[in-house]
């Protein structure tokens, strides 16, 4: 029997820190407002001439290095992003090149905020064939190329930040798979979900092929479709149901409640959507990750950047119960269960 383990992680974050004190000299916004609705002090953006395969190739080096692997070493790329370098060729090939794996496949993964939770399912089910040895998953975003620091878009550009994360999965065997009542290391579950009806309340339709003008007519000013649109209190809402339902399923599933987790590791979309998973599952604030307050949400960057966070205060060690929860755009929504 195949199964998958984390081996390494890394991360990468661009070194311009922007405070909301600085976009509030760009747009009519406040640090306290920003604060008081989002828990966001700070995020990172980058400066000319990164791109987010940059940012997915160092935080990619970092997870190798981690893992004590090198490109070489790798047979499987998913890259998770909303934000590629280009329209088309997608952000997995950029990695294979830039790390000087061989000519094995890499893959893009395009459900926004979901990204990297579908990321890692997508891995383990690719791993528990057992053909795959070492794949190499990524979440990389730039945000802040693609929104505009202005009154029109602040309710999108005071939430979000750049940054990658990646994590090395690797294939064990045994006689028996991780789950909730042994204790090998390894993913255990997963549980994903998507309603496309909510596709127009967080999108963003240039570029882009439907309707009109299509994007080869776009004019020299950014017309809004270039702009990313998002109705805040809809899909708050939607991500607060989506997402508790979610973790549900998967711990009913296992036979779990909330309090046999050692962590809880959720997308840092909003500080308040946090704290009302918190709530609604009874735990303790040490138990539930959260980094809002230094990135912003950086959309398929949020579990990784969690990931690497907890290694290094310590909550994320060999043999832990972790659970992910996600909500994205789409809407596109998840949870894993792993044996850390
Ligand atoms: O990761 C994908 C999933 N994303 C999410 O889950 C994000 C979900 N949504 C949210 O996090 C919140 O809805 C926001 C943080 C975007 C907004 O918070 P809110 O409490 O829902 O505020 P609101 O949209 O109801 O706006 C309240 C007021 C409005 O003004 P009026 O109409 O009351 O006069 C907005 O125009 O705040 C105004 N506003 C701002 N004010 C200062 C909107 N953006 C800003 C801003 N600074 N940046």
């Amino acid at each position: 029997m195949f199964f998958s383990q984390i081996r390494g992680v890394g991360c990468a974050l661009p070194p311009h820190i922007v405070t909301n004190d600085e976009l509030a000299t760009h747009m009519d916004t406040s640090d306290t407002w920003i604060r008081e609705r989002s828990g966001i002090i700070q995020r990172h953006h980058v400066t000319d001439g990164i791109a987010t395969s940059h940012l997915a190739i160092e935080a990619s080096q970092n997870a190798l290095k981690q893992a004590g692997l090198k490109g070489e070493d790798l047979d499987f790329i998913l890259a998770a992003t909303l934000s590629p370098d280009y329209f088309f060729p997608g952000l997995g090939v950029q990695i294979q090149h830039g790390l000087g794996c061989r000519t094995i496949p890499a893959m893009d993964i395009r459900v926004q905020c979901s990204g990297f939770s579908w990321g890692l399912a997508t891995a383990d089910a690719f791993m528990r064939t057992g053909k795959y040895k070492r794949l190499l998953l990524v979440g990389a975003e730039i945000h802040s190329r693609i929104m505009e620091l202005s009154n029109r878009n602040r309710n999108f550009s005071v939430l979000f930040g750049d940054g990658a994360g990646a994590v090395i999965l690797e294939t064990h065997s045994g006689s028996e798979a991780p789950s909730a009542k042994n204790n090998i290391r390894g993913m255990i579950d997963h549980e994903m979900g998507s309603d496309g009806s909510g596709a127009e309340m967080l999108i963003l339709r240039r570029p882009g092929n439907a309707g009109e003008p299509t994007f080869q007519d776009m004019g020299e000013e950014r017309s809004m479709a270039s702009l990313p649109h998002m109705e805040g209190q809809a899909v708050f809402k939607n991500a607060v149901t989506r997402m508790s339902e979610v973790l549900t399923e998967l711990l009913t599933r296992n036979g779990l409640t909330a309090a046999d987790l050692d962590l809880l590791i959720p997308h840092q979309a909003n500080l308040r959507i946090t704290e009302m998973l918190r709530k609604k599952f009874e735990l303790p604030e040490e138990k539930v990750v959260s980094n809002i307050h230094l990135y912003g949400n950086t959309t398929a960057a949020t579990l990784p950047l969690c990931m690497n966070d907890a290694q290094n205060d310590g909550r994320l060690v060999p043999g832990k119960l972790v659970a992910t929860v996600t909500f994205g755009a789409g809407f596109t929504w998840g949870a894993n269960l792993i044996r850390w």
